[in-house]
Order: structure tokens, then sequence, then C-alpha cells
């Protein structure tokens, strides 16, 4: 049971309304960390690695370290997701190193930068469908543009979701889940001046359409971890979040999939400053490193309560 897709976990989120939290990883602490979290407040959880955490790792390392999170965690049901993959190729680079899940970003074309057409979007996301589905493996998929990782598109602004294009584009592709843009952004500078969502996006999307909502950049940058940074020797300055609050409207008027990367690393970053400065005399890794471990854990258990997760890790039966 510890290994399922990512659309066994979202579609009973969806049943239940709550928040399901996808968090990156890198490394076995964020792994170790994400678990103990789900382990203490009974969470089903998905855990995704990006393009560039699988390079980093050389692929079979990150992908050996979240199985073994599977291994060690049998009573927690785990989604292994790639995050934004962005071809065929990197798809089937995922499944075969065990993947439950996977998402094909084709708002973009395969250099992550430039926008992609509609039909290139449909193409690509339908052969991953294609090759996912007969393998057991759901697919997550995105139309719209988000800031962040994908605004230096064209001319520099986000394309918010257009809800009929987005109910065309499920019915073209089966896709599992959908990720759409409301105003959010990847990284720690999302909002110049007031937080503003589209929600009136997403209230016309879940009227239009029937399978999980997908968030990205839904990282809260909490002003305390930005100060703790900025105590220790950070230089952080202009960062701004999606508060929890708007993660929660967001999550009752119909997503179900959370994607949080910043806000671990902004905790990560934190203790690890902190431990520097004030153990200056320590030098072995696994001091910081565990300072590390046990700040992440700490940011998710509340994640996990603040999305609604906790408690849910026996919803699922074998055939659901
Ligand atoms: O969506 C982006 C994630 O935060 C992953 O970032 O490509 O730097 O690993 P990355
Ligand atoms: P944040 O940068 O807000 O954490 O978003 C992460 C994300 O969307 C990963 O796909
Ligand atoms: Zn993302």
């Amino acid at each position: 049971m510890a290994l399922i897709s990512a659309k066994q976990i979202l579609k009973e989120a969806q049943k239940k309304c709550y928040g399901v939290g996808a968090y990156n990883v890198n490394n076995m602490e964020q792994i170790q960390a994400i678990m103990a979290a789900a382990k203490e407040t009974q969470s089903p959880v998905i855990i995704q690695a990006s393009r560039g955490a699988l390079k980093y790792s050389n692929f079979t390392y990150l992908g050996y370290l979240m199985k073994a999170a599977v291994i060690e965690n049998l009573d927690i049901p785990v989604a292994m997701h790639l995050d934004h993959g962005n071809s065929l190729e990197s798809v089937i680079r995922a499944i075969d190193l065990g993947f439950s899940s996977v998402m094909i970003d084709g708002s973009l074309m395969e250099d992550g930068k430039t926008a992609s057409t509609y039909d290139y979007n449909v193409n690509v996301t339908c052969s991953v469908v294609e090759y996912a589905h007969a393998r057991g493996v759901s697919v997550e998929a995105e139309i719209g543009t988000l800031g962040g990782l994908e605004d230096d598109i064209g001319s520099g602004k986000i394309h918010l979701t257009d809800p009929n294009e987005a109910k065309k584009f499920v019915d073209e592709t089966g896709v599992d889940s959908l990720a759409i843009a409301i105003g959010t952004s990847h990284g720690a500078y999302k909002f110049k001046g007031v937080v503003n969502l589209a929600f009136d996006v997403l209230k016309k999307v879940r009227e239009l359409i029937d399978i999980p909502i997908v968030l990205h950049g839904a990282s809260s940058v909490p002003k305390k971890l930005i100060c703790e940074v900025n105590k220790y020797g950070g230089k952080i300055s202009g960062a701004a979040g999606v508060p929890m609050t708007s993660l929660q409207e967001a999550i009752k008027l119909g997503v179900s999939k959370i994607n949080v990367d910043t806000d671990g690393r902004l905790a990560i970053t934190a203790a690890i400053r902190k431990a520097f400065m004030v153990t200056p005399e320590k030098f072995d890794p696994r001091d910081y490193l565990g300072y590390a471990r046990t700040a992440l854990t700490n940011l998710i258990i509340s994640k996990m309560k603040d999305f609604g997760t906790a408690g849910h890790s026996n919803d699922y039966s074998q055939d659901s």
C-alpha cells in the first residue's frame, strides 16, 4: 500500500475537501524530514523531484532515496512524483526509476522558458498520458503559465488559465490532475504589493472540470523564516509568499495538491546558518544537517495540519 499514485491520493483529498502538500526533495535529510512529518501527523504525502534535482543526484541516487522513504514507511501512503517533466523522455526516465506519478509541463517548450502553443501542450501531454497510463502511473499537466520559473515568457506577463481552455484540454488529453495559473509564481518573490489571486478563475475551472486541481508556487515564505535567515547572515529582501489563509481558501474552492519547495529551502537555510553562527567550533555535517532536518520536519508538520492532510493516512483501500 505504501507507494500509490498521486491520482489515488488526490481523488480522496478532492472527495473529502482537504489539501495534500507535494514537497520537493533533493537529498536524504529532506526526504526523512517529510516522512517524519507524515508519520507524526498520519498524513498521505507526495514527495516530488524536479528535473534539476534528479540531474543533481545523477538520477539513481535520488530515486533510491525516495524508494527508501516508501520502504521505511509502509503505513504511510506515498506518491513518488516527477515535478515539471518537460518531455516524454524525462517522464520515461522517472518511470524507469519507479515514480508512481509524473507531471508533464507542456505549458512551456522543452527549454522550460519559451511559452508553448495549446496544440503543442496537448500533443506532448497526450504522448505522456498514453505511456504513463499503460504503466499505472498518473499524470499531472499544466495549462496557463505561472510567474517565477515561467515569467520570462513573451511579454513577461503571467498568463492566467482560461477556464474554457482548461476544460477542453482535460477532455482532449485525459490527464489525472491539472495545474492552473491563478497568480502564484515559483520562488520567494511572489508579490510586490498586495497578494492577489484569481479565485474567480479557480471557481470557474472547478465548475467545468472534475479532476483534482493543482497549485504550483504555493510556498507561504513565512516572515519568521526570512528574519531567521537574515539574523544569521543571510541577505533576503522583498520576499513574499502566499498566506496560509489564501491557501486554505484555495483548498475550499477545489485545490487538492499544493506544491511547496521554497519554504523547505528557507527552513533548511535558516537552521544551517544558525548552527554555523552559534556553534562555529563544530564541523560534523551531521550536526547542522540534523538541525536542518528537524526544522523541516516541524515546518511540514504544521503545513500538514493547516492543509487538513493530518489524520488521513488511512483513507485508501487497495482499489481506491
Ligand atoms: O518548480 C520548481 C521547483 O521549485 C523545483 O526547482 O528546478 O530548482 O529544482 P528546481
Ligand atoms: P514554491 O517555489 O512556491 O515553493 O513552489 C514550488 C513548486 O511549485 C514546485 O513545482
Ligand atoms: Zn512548480
